[in-house]
């Protein structure tokens, strides 16, 4: 199959167009997608009129999936797929207060989706439905770049540490209304490599974001500060692209690879689904 390939900034992205994401696509033709979306960490399909049962199938594609860790964000029956939205199953408002409402507001923190878990996960896709009129975009920052860019020494400091990433510690202070007791014992904190190497790209990546707690071996503080100082150095506008979405947008990135977060937008007044596949990982990182 014939599509052209258009990259979004020197360091991060790549747009697809030419493929129809309702049919599966043939073998050849995903194996040079998903070279391309190696090498670019993002791919970006746009003008997408796909439903649920087919972003599914197409995410399948690419690996076995993830079920949403959360009842009410799942689309019902669909445990697959997962609603970034402010609007409740009948496309209404969801009040302020709603706790669904708190976990969207976290994820305009920079993280990584699913770091807290043993086996994160390999990739995430997002289909655009319905988009606000002004805000609402995802940010999303290249880890391998970042690393890269590191000077010698932080790069020596960082190589061999453990961090550890918690689910509760990013989400401190909300989760207690939105997870029931199960819900909750399933994701403790895991341990990951700091500089993890990519298991199909081999590049090492400062593998951070919100859900990192602390370093192992390491004072609070000083496990804090670094933290901070690489979340911050990764974040840099030199390492990001900001995606302003259209109805039908799917873009597919690599967890492994990137941090994304949200931006804030008016979630009284305009309204906002996105609907998340989540393509699981392939083994621990350690
Ligand atoms: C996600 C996420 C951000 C957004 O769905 O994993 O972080 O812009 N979404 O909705
Ligand atoms: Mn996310």
């Amino acid at each position: 199959m014939d599509f052209s390939v258009t990259p979004l900034t020197p360091e991060l992205g790549a747009e697809i167009r030419g493929l129809d994401l309702r049919k599966p696509l043939d073998d050849t033709t995903m194996a040079r997608v998903r070279r391309i979306w190696l090498d670019h960490v993002i791919v970006l399909f746009p003008e997408q009129d796909i439903d649920d049962d087919q972003q599914i199938a197409f995410s399948r594609q690419i690996g076995a999936l993830e079920m949403i860790n959360m009842a009410a964000l799942q689309v019902p029956g669909k445990p697959e797929v997962y609603r970034a939205t402010n609007l409740d199953q009948d496309d209404n408002f969801m009040p302020i207060d709603h706790p669904v409402m708190q976990t969207n507001r976290d994820n305009q923190k920079w993280h990584t989706d699913s770091s807290f878990k043993h086996v994160p996960a390999t990739a995430s896709l997002l289909h655009a439905r319905i988009v606000p009129e002004a805000g609402g975009e995802t940010e999303f920052a290249n880890l391998a770049a970042a690393y890269d860019a590191l000077d010698d020494a932080t790069k020596e400091q960082i190589d061999d540490l453990i961090v550890v990433h918690n689910f509760f510690w990013s989400r401190k202070g909300v989760d207690a209304i939105a997870f029931t007791e199960e819900e909750k014992a399933a994701i403790p904190p895991v341990r990951h490599p700091l500089a993890r190497v990519h298991p199909e790209t081999g590049r090492k990546v400062i593998y951070i974001g919100s859900h990192a707690e602390k370093i192992e071996g390491m004072g609070w503080e000083e496990s804090r500060a670094l933290i901070d100082r690489l979340n911050e150095h990764a974040t840099q506008p030199r390492f990001t692209y900001r995606h302003n979405w259209c109805v039908g947008d799917m873009i597919w990135w690599d967890n492994r690879a990137a941090l994304h977060r949200g931006l804030a937008y008016d979630a009284t007044g305009q309204k906002r689904r996105l609907h998340r596949t989540t393509v699981a990982g392939t083994g621990p990182t350690l």
